[in-house]
Parts: C-alpha cells; structure tokens; sequence
C-alpha cells in the first residue's frame, strides 16, 4: 500500500498527537489515562501516535530489552485499538525530523523552564548517578514531536501536563519572534482515569519503575497476579465504599479504576457497595480490570506473533509521518534564517 500524503490526511478534522515511551510494560495507569482514549480519539480526529524512544534513553537502558520492550509496546498499543489505517503510528527514532527540531527548540527554551519541571525534579533524584543533558531537555524533545505535526489537542495523563504547557510558551515564543509557525496545542485529560496512583502507595502516581511489584497493575500481567494485586492493595482502616475528594486515598483510587472502565459515577458506585466493605468491592474492581484487559491481551499474543505485520506498519507510518514533519521543520528553519536546501 503506497504510504498516504500528508496533506491527504483526513482534512479538515482537528489533528492529536499522543507518544508513550518504550520504556517497559504498559502500566494501568498509561492504559487509563492515555491510550484508551486515543483508540477512541481516532473516530474522531486526525490522530498520530508515537513510541517515544528517543525520550527512553534519558535513562540507561539494556540494548536487548529496549528493542523488545518497543516492539512489544507497538503490538500492545494495536491491540489496545490503535488503527494503523485510521491513524499514523510510528516510532519516533524512525523519523529524523524529531531530533533536528527538538535541538532548535533547545534554543527556545530557558533554563528555568526547563529546571522547574517536576519530571526532572523527581527523575534526577531517582537516578543520581545518570543527570544527563537529555533528561534536562527532555520537555524540547517533546515540543518538537507535538508542534511539527501542527496538533491541536494532546491526551495526556495529568503528569504531562507541565510539559504540554511548556509546549505552549515555547511555540508561543518562537511565533512572537518569527509570526506565525507553529500551532499552539492545549493538553486533553481525561475526567476520569487521569492520575491511576500506586496500590502500594496511594499518594504517589503509578508508574512502572516503581520498585515494589505489587504497586503497579501491567497490561500483560495474568487474572491471578491481578487479582493478588488488589487484594493487597494498600487501603485506610475504613469499611465503607466512599469517594473522599481531598484525601488521596487508596479506596479513591480503586474507585476511579472502577468507574473508569464500568462508567459509573461515584455516587453509583458507593450505592452498589453500600455495606459490602472493601474486600468485595477489591474483587469487584480486580474482576473489572480482567475482564477489559482479556480481549487485549489476546490480541496482542497474535500481533505480536507477525513481526512481519508490526514492521510493514512502523515503516509505512515513519515514511508518511516524515513527509508531514519535514514541512514543518523546513518552514521553521527558513523564519530562523537558514538557507534551507
Ligand atoms: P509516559 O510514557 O510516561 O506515559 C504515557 C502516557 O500515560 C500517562 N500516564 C498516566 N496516566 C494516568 N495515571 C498514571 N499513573 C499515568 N502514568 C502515565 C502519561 O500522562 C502519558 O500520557 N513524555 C511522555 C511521552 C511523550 C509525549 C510526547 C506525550 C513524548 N512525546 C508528545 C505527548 C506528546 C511520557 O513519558 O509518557
């Protein structure tokens, strides 16, 4: 199939541009506040998709599981919905254009900016021994992605937020100076399933480097470890099914894992508990969480089994998604005053 022009590319609809990084299994978290909007976003809009590998070797990483981790992440994110024929799905290294843009926003972008972002903070207190250059200017690599395919809209968990905002300033900055050039996007999170936080530590976000495996629910994990997960699964001394909003508790965090994927609201759910406690309600979410996962996961054993299909589809998206940034690229490198050839 010849690769679809850019500009043939659904016209007239709203463009989405979302990335994952390739950095291990895909957590609950990711699945809920990202990617199962994107698989419904493609309806909708125009919408590009990446595996943000370049972003994933800000920490060190071992060269085997890195290409397994990202060719599984790109069979999971098909089975999870994402359309290869609805929408472009590539792996960010495969397009060189990220890299070149992401160094020219480097010189738009103020060391302030960059030193406030949370991520940093708490990466460069998590691996002290690697504080390299790229993790610092990660949030430019990340503009660059987002602004060379003109996105609108960004659907994002809550912690991208920053990022996409700071997104916003830097284009705003570069069309300041140069007149209009890039589309100023605005983050999209979800209302619910936007912040998934750790089952062990209900105050911290979940996230896949968490040490303690019994924190973290992964796409792949089998019904028995779910279920052993939420029945151990850190809760306060209460009995009753109750969403308490100012208090990060882990009963609200199981609530919003449950609402999530049942869409029911609070209210809803603190009726069908009413009275049960809390070691029904954890089978209940645990049941939820298993019977959404199953028709993924066996989707993603027959992907992942046709290396073939995965590899014709990352290389037709690269070509297509090449095609689109390089306008953009050359457009922002003429207004800057490179003789562009
Ligand atoms: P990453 O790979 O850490 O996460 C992918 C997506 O999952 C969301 N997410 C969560 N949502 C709810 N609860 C959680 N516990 C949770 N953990 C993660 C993230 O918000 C994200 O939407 N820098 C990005 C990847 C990226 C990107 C981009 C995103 C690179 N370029 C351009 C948007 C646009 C990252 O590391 O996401």
């Amino acid at each position: 199939m010849e690769a679809k022009k850019g500009n043939e590319y659904k016209k007239n609809k709203e463009t989405i541009f979302s990335a994952i990084q390739p950095s291990g299994a895909m957590t609950l978290g990711n699945y809920l506040g990202a990617i199962k909007n994107w698989s419904e976003l493609q309806e909708n809009y125009k919408c590009i998709f990446a595996l943000a590998d370049l972003h994933t070797i800000t920490v060190r990483q071992n060269p085997e599981n890195f290409r397994k981790n990202t060719i599984e992440l790109y069979a999971l994110l098909l089975a999870c919905g994402i359309n290869p024929e609805k929408s472009l799905f590539f792996i960010q290294s495969h397009v060189h254009t990220h890299s070149e843009l992401a160094w020219i926003l480097d010189c738009y972008t103020q060391f302030g900016e960059l030193s406030r972002m949370t991520q940093f903070k708490d990466k460069s207190k998590k691996y002290t021994d690697n504080i390299n250059a790229g993790l610092f200017s990660y949030p430019a690599l990340m503009a660059a992605d987002i602004l060379l395919y003109g996105a609108d809209l960004i659907p994002v968990g809550e912690d991208q937020k920053q990022h996409v905002e700071l997104t916003r300033n830097i284009a705003q900055r570069f069309n300041g100076i140069y007149g209009e050039t890039f589309v100023v996007p605005e983050a999209f999170i979800p209302k619910t399933g936007a912040r998934i936080m750790s089952l062990q530590n209900p105050k911290s976000k979940m996230s896949k480097s968490e040490l303690n495996p019994n924190a973290c629910i992964f796409l792949t994990d089998s019904q028995d470890t779910i279920i052993k997960k939420f029945k151990r699964a850190v809760t306060d001394s209460g009995t009753q099914v109750k969403f308490t909003p100012e208090e990060k508790t882990g009963i609200n965090n199981l609530m919003n894992i449950y609402s999530t994927f049942e869409n029911k609201t609070f209210d809803e759910i603190e009726k069908e508990f009413e009275g049960k406690g809390y070691g029904v309600f954890k089978t209940a979410v645990a049941e939820s969480v298993i019977a959404n996962l199953l028709p993924i996961q066996e989707k993603f054993k027959e992907y992942i089994s046709d290396k073939e299909y995965l590899q014709k589809k990352y290389r037709q998206s690269a070509i297509t998604a090449l095609e689109i940034s390089e306008n953009t690229l050359k457009r922002a490198k003429e207004k800057i005053g490179f003789i562009v050839n």
